[in-house]
């Protein structure tokens, strides 16, 4: 197991990418960024010269190859996940994975399956189990404080997006899975309870340039589930909501009612003389969950230097994206699913 610093390589240098590679540059001291991939080279140049990273490569095959490295961040498209986690497992490296895992249940067995045959960890990218405020909320209903949860609901809204890859749902999993895969795994880590059935409706507000070539595609959801313990779960989610970036959850439970995140910015709000009240909208999950994500490599790191299981396992993430799938399979069919359960292979 790793000894001192551990070395590692970001594979996909985007949005989500550069806040991974600035974290393990600059703020994880028991990590060293040793390299970065990205067929962009505009993105690779500007990230790596930021963060004052030389080795940088188009192709993850090259730097999934180095011997200097012992993990690797991969913040791709979703839709290469599969191919680069298993890649990855396959050369002994240790991978953090962003979220949605994979586009299928399919691929994520794939993954897992190359993770326990390679004896490496495995963390998927759920920041919300780091963030403060959904740590205290899941502190207090595993508390059994407030009694038995009788209904759970998640909402995740994006401000901008979605991007033209995500219509063709086949491709992409559409907003259930790019941007609601936190709300799902919300709704499965606080009730510690598994998917049993979901009923689903989505509609297309706001994207006309989507409806003709694309008219299953969908920018508001609304996911009513039944979970094995009979807890009932909804889920509301939209990109693009405009107004910002809007992530909230409400437990209500036998014995009260827990209310996490808020639409407005904490710490700044104006009130006039004539009574107005004003405040700014949240607007972005990178500061949002800015802490969150620095925690959720801390404790990747940690965990590989003190040879741990991740809290957030490839069973979680493959958990999601069978429940995105079948809010999807409800939407086109009008009727409710059952959610696999099948065992990890
Ligand atoms: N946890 C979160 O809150 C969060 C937030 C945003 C995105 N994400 C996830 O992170 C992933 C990336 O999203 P993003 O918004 O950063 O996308 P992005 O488009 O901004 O960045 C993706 C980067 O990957 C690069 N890339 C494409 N193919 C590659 C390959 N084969 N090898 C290496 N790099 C490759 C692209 O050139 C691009 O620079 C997605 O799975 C997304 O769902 C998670």
């Amino acid at each position: 197991m790793a000894k001192g610093k551990v070395r590692v390589g970001v594979i996909g240098t985007g949005r989500a990418g550069g806040i991974h590679a600035q974290n393990l540059a600059q703020r994880i001291p028991a990590a060293s960024l040793v390299a970065l991939c990205d067929p962009d080279p505009v993105r690779l140049a500007e990230t790596g010269e930021r963060l004052g990273v030389t080795v940088r490569s188009a192709d993850y095959a090259a730097l999934i190859q180095r011997e200097d490295i012992e993990a690797v961040v991969i913040v791709t498209p979703t839709s290469r996940h599969c191919e680069i986690a298993c890649a990855a497992a396959r050369h002994g490296k240790h991978i953090f994975l962003e979220k949605p895992m994979a586009l299928t249940p399919a691929e994520c067995r794939d993954i897992n399956a190359a993770v326990a045959a390679a004896g490496v960890k495995l963390q998927i990218g759920f920041m919300r189990r780091f963030d403060e405020r959904f740590c205290r909320a899941k502190e207090v209903l595993a508390s059994g404080e407030l009694g038995r949860v009788m209904l759970i609901r998640s909402t995740g809204r994006g401000p901008g997006g979605p991007g033209p890859w995500m219509y063709d749902l086949r491709q992409s999993n559409g907003i259930v899975a790019e941007v609601n895969s936190h709300d799902l795994d919300t709704l499965r880590w606080l009730t510690g309870d598994e998917f049993a059935r979901v009923y689903a409706q989505g509609r297309n507000f706001k994207c006309a340039d989507a409806r003709a070539a694309w008219p299953d595609f969908y920018d508001t959801v609304l996911a009513q589930f039944t979970f094995r313990g009979e807890t009932l779960g909804v889920l509301d989610g939209a990109c693009p909501a405009h107004y910002g970036y809007d992530a909230r959850v409400e437990v209500l439970a036998e014995k009260g009612l827990l209310l996490i995140g808020a639409v407005e910015e904490p710490g700044f709000t104006k009130v006039t003389l004539d009574g107005r009240v004003q405040a700014q909208a949240v607007r972005t999950w990178r500061t949002l969950f800015k802490d969150a994500y620095l925690a959720e490599l801390e404790h990747f790191i940690a965990c590989l230097q003190e040879d741990r299981t991740p809290a957030v396992t490839g069973e979680d993430g493959q958990r999601a994206v069978e429940a995105a799938r079948a809010v999807n399979d409800s939407i086109r069919t009008g009727q409710p699913i059952l959610i696999c359960q099948e065992a990890l292979r």
